[in-house]
């Protein structure tokens, strides 16, 4: 999986890294920081892949309900018994920190995690779980959603065509969902945490560094576009490539 082949997952490729040893798969979709989503028929054959192998798939649905193209797959419905999904209340509400989520899969499964849990956070905090209960139940939710949506898919453009037109020796591809888009800057610097942290002293402005994510992204760097309004998000990108252009082959 690569920024060459827009991070789709090559099925042929996992078969082989699957071993006797694989407990576990980790699918994050929307995808953090690359805002890829999977598509059914990639969601039906790691499914089978899980069923013949006998392993789990954790399913990071975090930004399942931030989708610009296309549509959300539930990774449960291709393999029941072996999906456990893991899911956050915060993403459309917009309150990250708040640390309330859910998880689902089968029966047997469920009361461990819920032990796990029970361990390393006790309860979550209650004013966040009346929140949500009231914002899941509320009108007002199926309009907010629609409205950002809406909202996000204009700043996601907007970062798109800066992105295009102050660094155009970038790579990157288009997220379908999730609030980010992952830069690969290569053609301007090599050490991503280097570059965050020049950016953020010098040209005040943050992103997270590649290596955050895996260490083939040194020079690659992950930008939000849905908190700042569409002229910020301009200006933050025009800093970055400045920045980018000033420290060409210094970093
Ligand atoms: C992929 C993914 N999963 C889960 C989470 C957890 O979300 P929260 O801590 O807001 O509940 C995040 C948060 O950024 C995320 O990016």
């Amino acid at each position: 999986m690569s920024i060459d082949d827009e991070f789709k997952i090559d099925i042929e490729k996992l078969k082989e890294l699957v071993t006797n040893k694989t407990k576990a798969l980790v699918i994050v979709s929307p995808d953090n920081p690359t805002g890829n989503i999977i598509d059914k028929n990639t969601a039906k054959a790691i499914a089978d892949l899980a069923m013949d192998r006998d392993f789990w798939i954790v399913s990071d649905e975090a930004y399942r309900t931030l989708i610009y193209e296309g549509e959300h797959v539930y990774m449960y419905k291709y393999a029941p018994d072996h999906v456990i999904s893991i899911n956050t209340f915060s993403k459309d509400p917009g309150i990250p920190g708040w640390r309330l989520g859910f998880i689902y899969g089968p029966s047997d499964a469920i009361p461990k995690l819920k032990l796990a849990a029970e361990e390393m956070t006790y309860c979550p905090p209650v004013i966040a779980q009346k929140f949500v209960a009231a914002y899941l139940r509320s009108e007002a939710r199926m309009k907010h959603l629609k409205y950002i949506i809406e909202e996000y898919r204009s700043r996601r453009d907007a970062a798109v065509g800066a992105l295009r037109e102050y660094l155009p020796e970038s790579r990157f591809i288009v997220p379908k969902g999730s609030m980010f888009i992952f830069v690969d800057l290569s053609r301007y610097i090599r050490d991503s945490e280097k570059f965050a942290e020049l950016l953020l002293e010098k040209y005040g402005v943050t992103v997270i560094p590649g290596t955050y994510f895996s260490d083939i992204y040194r020079s690659a760097i992950r930008i939000s576009f849905v908190v700042e309004s569409i002229e910020r998000i301009r200006m933050g990108i025009e800093r970055i490539s400045k920045a980018a252009n000033e420290l060409r082959g210094l970093l």
